[in-house]
């Protein structure tokens, strides 16, 4: 067995989450590997929905019986429990959404359909990065078709880095909103925050980041990023799937302009024209997912009871071990930073000129988990001149000896294809 320093105690941890107890393929054990696509839940959290269904269900700030009130005391509980875990100065400025991808074109249309000083248009500029997940990248394709506004982007390094290099010609007195992932979901590149922050606020741009591999795997805080927009999901951070969050700062979510329409967002309504409820009550029209959110504080509290700092610290080491085993593999390119440095657990690799899609395959027959293809980032492979990359990716509950396991599969598929 392994033993590295900064490891949590994955035994009593995996006798939570009752999925990694399986066996696929005529009794291979499970070896999950594919954490940055979604992670397995715990048990307290599956508890926390059942116990939610079978007691409370009722739909939220509508009823005057009890399970309304108590429902709608389990979803604002939640939304308790976001803020306080990404240290938002006040709750009303957690949105709940469906997903990262639906809090990216929430962003994305209050900018759209803002009036001034916020508004998108011909002679604005919108900049992103090319390593940021497609959904935060057609949002902003969209609002630039939309309003012709010009949208840009920086450009990525060798070693799987952003080029910041010409920073202050792609961000300019006529950049209206910089959007950005923090952690990159293929290269597992985590980007300098502080240099681009600096920058947008010297023009006055806003700033949007997408936190959905970054939330999950360190401690987030709002604050010390600066930014007016924090994006990520539930589902990657052991809650159910089906709720995203959208931070924003207050000042901003009070002058921008809801999305959807519909039930609830409102403070009145006749037939010419409708107000609209404070947020974060603006921007969630009708049935909000309120199973999901209670699921999410659940998801919320198992994390804290192991500490943030802690999971960070373990899945470091975990990272440091899978680069040093992987660059031991003949033909193996890692496509991103290759050291365990200022990188999270999402490691993409090409195996020569196997296919990921057969080398996903051949693992998957030993029971091994991962991701192949363009990860919902194909300019990063258009970047690196590869049609896809097979991912593996680390959680809490991830362990040294999966990692040996992925490089003994990884060897195994090396000798099937000869
Ligand atoms: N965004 C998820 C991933 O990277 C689905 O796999």
């Amino acid at each position: 067995m392994t033993l590295l320093p900064g490891l949590l105690d994955t035994e009593a941890i995996r006798k939570d989450f009752p999925v990694l107890d399986r066996q696929v393929h005529d009794g291979k054990k499970l070896v999950y590997l594919d954490n940055a696509a979604t992670s397995q839940k715990p048990r307290q959290v599956l508890d926390a929905l059942n116990e939610y269904y079978e007691r409370h269900n009722a739909n939220v700030h509508r009823g005057v019986h009890v399970l309304a009130e108590e429902a709608t005391a389990l979803y604002e509980g939640a939304r308790d429990k976001v803020a306080e875990f990404i240290n938002a100065p006040s709750r009303d400025e957690v949105i709940f959404t469906k997903n990262a991808s639906e809090s990216l074109n929430l962003v994305a249309n209050m900018l759209g359909w803002a009036d001034e000083p916020y508004r998108v248009d011909h002679e604005t500029e919108i900049v992103i990065t090319e390593m940021e997940h497609h959904s935060n990248i057609v949002p902003w394709q969209l609002l630039s078709q939309r309003t012709g506004a010009k949208l840009k982007w920086f450009g990525l390094t060798d070693d799987g880095r952003l080029d910041l290099s010409n920073i202050d010609e792609i961000i300019t007195e006529k950049t209206k909103i910089v959007s950005f992932v923090l952690v990159s979901n293929i290269l597992g590149t985590f980007n300098p925050v502080e240099a681009i922050v600096r920058r947008a606020q010297e023009v006055g741009a806003l700033v949007c980041i997408d936190a959905s591999q970054a939330a999950p795997h360190m401690p987030l805080d709002v604050q010390a990023l600066q930014a007016d927009f924090v994006a990520f999901t539930g589902h990657k951070m052991c809650a159910p799937t089906g709720v995203g969050i959208l931070w924003g700062r207050q000042e901003l979510l009070e002058d921008l302009p809801p999305f959807l329409g519909g039930g609830e967002m409102i403070e009145t309504v006749s037939m010419h024209s409708s107000t609209y409820a404070p947020a974060p009550h603006k921007f969630e029209a009708g049935t909000p997912p309120i199973a999901q959110a209670v699921g999410l504080g659940a998801a919320i509290d198992y994390l804290n009871s192991i500490g943030m700092e802690k999971i960070a610290a373990h899945e470091h080491a975990l990272t440091e071990y899978a680069v040093k085993r992987l660059s031991e593999v003949p033909d193996l390119r890692i496509i991103g930073p290759t050291t365990a440095e200022e990188r999270g657990a999402a490691i993409s690799f090409t195996l020569g000129d196997i296919h990921p899609h057969d080398v996903g395959q051949v693992l998957d027959e030993q029971g091994i988990a991962v991701r192949v293809g363009h990860h919902c980032a194909r300019p990063v492979c258009l970047r690196y001149g590869i049609p896809a990359t097979t991912r593996a990716s680390f959680y809490l509950y991830s362990t040294p000896g999966e990692i040996d396991a992925l490089v003994e599969g990884l060897d195994y598929v090396r000798n099937f294809f000869g």
